[in-house]
């Protein structure tokens, strides 16, 4: 039967296949896009250190749990949880973890697909020539009139949901294999070459200060939960995309060093994406936290002022494109997977988990225009500088309005401003998934597998070969990875 199921969803010819995919899972829209604008957003330096912590210490050992799920079973995530929480005689909550990554894959590929929409329609700006000598100013527009055009998003989000469907519909098999083992070497030449850019650019070390320089005074509990969260997005952590992957992963192949190359691939990704788009931020006098449109403001900016910029920005947008394509169909792969295994076919399975996603993107559309001031979890504050010193109180919180409305209600005068801080439809699902969803599924992970599994089969499993290296990983999944989650819940719900 298992024979049968690695025919079904297909399995990695080795090693490095499934370092490529995982990777190409991992790398995506998380690295390019979200982590330079929420490092933006949150001040920078001691965020990146946060994260850096997250990611090593959190994230990395409970990626080497969910993959070991995964392999042991060789099953879609919702029935490994249940195979594995019986055997074990655990708690049946913890099939739940099976459950709720299905619908966070459904929110997350939901807006997923909307953002890997704006990269699709960057890659015809860009290769007709738009950017040409452009500036900053040039560059805010163009991405303000495509993201209030809930036509257009609407189409290009209805063609990335068409690519990540027709892959996943045809098994993830050797034709994505064969096109990544092209495409991702290539999206990390390309990289480089912005990164050469970059360094002749005269803000490339004011942006490394912003990045790497700590100020602790500029995180707030948000911050950490904001780091946590992306460290589980960026490496496609507690949905079971990566335990769907591990279950394609060949008996006989080391765990640790395989997961700790994926690790550290999506980290240099990220670093060197932020070095490159902070460079230009600075040396172009952008706003670092302009938020979702940050890389679409800031790299056309780049290819519009360099040699050949046309041609190496139309490549990098269809790299971007592809890197998203490559999380995308990873996303969807554990509930279709289930599907099929529940004896739908393939191609049904994926046309009602991608067609339901679509769907739900819409909502994703609408945030940028015609939605954009209905908002949940509103917190006004009331901005008053005495003495040069501002001081912020808070005013009031709305569970769920219309800010403009409020913004008749609270009118800014030369002695008081309001600040109005509330998520659009788009914010409350990245926020609802990264931030709450994927941490809890990987707390839940880390508990299993530290607790609740036998420690013989974990042992056997992870093939760790060096006895201090697996009782270190041990030791963090039973109790600093619980404890590090539960902490910055905990901070962050509460301040
Ligand atoms: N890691 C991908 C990125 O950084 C996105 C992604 C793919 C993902 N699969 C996932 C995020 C599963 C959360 C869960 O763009």
């Amino acid at each position: 039967m298992s024979d049968q199921k690695r025919g079904m969803h297909g399995i990695w010819s080795g090693r490095w296949t499934f370092i490529l995919a995982a990777t190409g899972s991992a790398v995506g829209l998380g690295n390019l896009w979200k982590f330079p604008y929420i490092t933006g957003e949150n001040g920078g330096g001691a965020f990146v250190l946060v994260y850096l912590a997250c990611i090593f210490a959190v994230g990395i050992p409970i990626m080497l749990a969910e993959v070991l799920l995964g392999r042991k079973t060789r099953m879609s995530p919702i029935n490994a949880m249940a195979k594995m929480t019986e055997d074990a005689g655990a708690p049946k909550f913890f099939q739940g973890i099976g459950w709720m990554g299905a619908v966070s894959g459904f929110f997350i590929l939901s807006f997923y697909s909307v953002i890997a929409g704006w990269s699709l329609a960057y890659i015809l700006k860009l290769a007709g020539g738009d950017f040409a000598g452009t500036d900053a100013a040039f560059a805010g527009e163009t991405f303000g009139n495509l993201v209030s055009d809930p036509v257009g998003l609407t189409i290009w989000h209805s063609v990335f949901m068409l690519l990540t469907g027709f892959v996943v519909a045809r098994g993830v098999n050797k034709g994505l294999e064969a096109a990544l083992k092209v495409l991702m070497p290539l999206l990390f030449v390309l990289l480089l070459i912005l990164f050469g850019y970059s360094l002749t650019t005269p803000g490339f070390s004011q942006g490394v200060h912003f990045l790497f320089d700590f100020d602790f005074s500029k995180l707030s509990g948000e911050s950490f939960v904001v780091a946590l969260g992306h460290a589980f997005f960026t490496l496609s952590l507690g949905m079971g995309a990566i335990m769907a992957y591990g279950a394609y992963m060949p008996q006989d192949q080391s765990l640790g060093k395989t997961i700790l190359w994926v690790g550290v691939l999506d980290t240099m990704v990220a670093l060197v994406a932020g070095m490159v788009i902070f460079a230009i931020v600075f040396s172009n006098g952008l706003e670092p936290s302009s938020g979702p449109g940050l890389m679409f403001q800031t790299l056309p900016l780049a290819f519009g002022n360099m040699v050949g910029g046309a041609f190496f920005g139309t490549v990098f947008f269809i790299l971007v494109a592809v890197a998203a394509w490559s999380s995308a169909i990873s996303i969807a792969e554990p509930a279709v997977a289930w599907a099929v295994e529940k004896g739908f076919g393939r191609i049904s399975a994926t046309a009602a988990v991608c067609g339901f996603a679509w769907f739900l993107g819409l909502g994703t559309v609408l945030s940028f225009n015609d939605w954009s001031t209905y908002q949940a979890f509103i917190f006004i504050s009331e901005i008053s500088v005495l003495e040069n010193l501002e001081e912020k109180t808070h005013a009031a919180f709305y569970l769920f309005a219309n800010t403009d409305v409020l913004k008749a209600e609270y009118i800014n005068t030369a002695a008081v401003t309001y600040e109005i801080k509330g998520k659009t439809f788009f914010d409350t699902l990245d926020f609802l998934t990264a931030n709450i969803m994927l941490p809890l599924g990987g707390l839940l992970i880390a508990i299993f597998v530290g607790w609740f599994a036998s420690s013989d089969m974990v042992k056997k499993e992870a093939n760790i070969q060096n006895e201090t290296l697996f009782n270190v990983w041990r030791f963090v999944l039973r109790y600093m990875s619980p404890v590090a989650v539960s902490v910055i819940f905990l901070h962050g719900l509460l301040f």
